[in-house]
């Protein structure tokens, strides 16, 4: 038998822990797929005595506990943000890891260091997860590498999404915003949605694939959602239309420009019909014509789908 693919998971909240699941309830199904047995080594977290519902797996404060195993051969970085996980990402490439991450804040911003050292270390950087959790728009992105793209646009970040489903209802964007937090989808400090992180750090993954170089989250304009009234969701639906938090960028002859407002989008459409964490991408492109991709866009399990994904590929680019 082929030897198992070991895993360390940096990280075990509401991704780390689904992936855990994920990975406890269908050994089968990943062997089978991965042409060899995953097996989860254990999970850093930041405090040790909480309680999970994360299938037993055995927990470490200290990540070096996993990055120094020479059983783990993939770590899936799931803890969010720049520091630590900017360090832990070249710690693993040092020790000749792979490594799968949903940080899209991290790919984003340090795009180019991250690709340099899996390149030096001769190991995947994998982020699928990254952008539209479930929906495959990274493999996508990547598959239209002869294309030229033109245009992507698209629903890029459910809590916004939300929020304005809920203004279309005629509530109120504070109560929205409130209802978001109370339902789990946006965070406690919720600037990263409103005021355009979220879908600007994806849209600046989704460009660099595009381009093949990076293209740095600080260049997406943001326009935040705060400041969306009743009145304009009116005045939109005289149009036909209604008012989403949309991620757009165009590729034109000389610069692309990208940008993150509401804007308004057809009544009836995918996007004007979305109402929650589902995702809507638009990829137009010169050879490839316009490609549509929609679905859930966040979640525990939407996500260790992806990231699952990305450590199956590795498995089987490895054997
Ligand atoms: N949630 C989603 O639907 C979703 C979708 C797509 C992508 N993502 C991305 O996935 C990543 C994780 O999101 P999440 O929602 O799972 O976050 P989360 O629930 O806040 O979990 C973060 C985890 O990281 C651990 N952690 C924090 N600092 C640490 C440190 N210094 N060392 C070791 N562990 C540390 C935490 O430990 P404790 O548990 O001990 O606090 C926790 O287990 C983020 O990059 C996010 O943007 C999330």
């Amino acid at each position: 038998m082929t030897a198992p693919l070991g895993v360390g998971l940096l990280g075990l909240g509401t991704v780390g822990s689904a992936v855990a699941r994920a990975m406890g309830d269908r050994p089968r199904r990943l062997e089978h797929m991965a042409g060899r047995p995953l097996r989860l080594a254990g999970a850093a977290v930041r405090d040790g005595a909480k309680a999970r519902d994360a299938g037993g797996v055995s927990v470490t404060t200290d990540p070096f506990d996993l990055l120094d195993d020479p059983e783990v051969d993939v770590i899936v970085e799931v803890i969010g943000g720049t520091d630590p996980a900017f360090d832990l990402h070249l710690a693993a490439f040092e020790r000749g890891k792979h490594v799968v991450t949903a940080n899209k804040e991290l790919v984003a911003r340090r795009w180019n260091e991250l690709h340099e050292a899996a390149r030096l270390a001769k190991r995947e950087l994998r982020f699928e997860a990254s952008v539209a959790a479930a929906v495959p728009v990274v493999a996508a992105a990547r598959m239209l590498a002869a294309s030229r793209p033109r245009v992507v646009r698209g629903l890029l970040n459910g809590t916004t999404t939300y929020i304005c489903a809920q203004l279309d209802a005629r509530r109120a964007f504070d109560e929205a915003l409130a209802d978001a937090q109370r339902l789990g989808y946006a965070e406690a400090d919720p600037s990263a949605d409103v005021d355009g992180l979220d879908p600007a750090y994806k849209l600046s993954i989704l460009v660099s694939l595009l381009e093949g170089r990076h293209f740095h989250p600080d260049d997406v304009r943001r326009t935040s959602l705060r400041g969306v009234t009743a009145a304009d969701v009116d005045e939109a639906r005289t149009r036909g239309a209604a008012l989403r938090y949309l991620a757009t960028a165009d590729f034109g002859e000389k610069a692309t420009k990208a940008r993150v407002a509401p804007e308004e989008v057809p009544l009836g459409s995918l996007e004007g019909e979305a109402t929650g964490p589902q995702n809507v991408v638009r990829i137009e492109t010169d050879l490839a014509g316009t490609l549509v991709f929609s679905g859930p866009g966040a979640g525990g399990d939407a996500t260790a789908s992806a990231i699952l994904g990305d450590v199956i590929a590795i498995a089987r680019a490895t054997r």
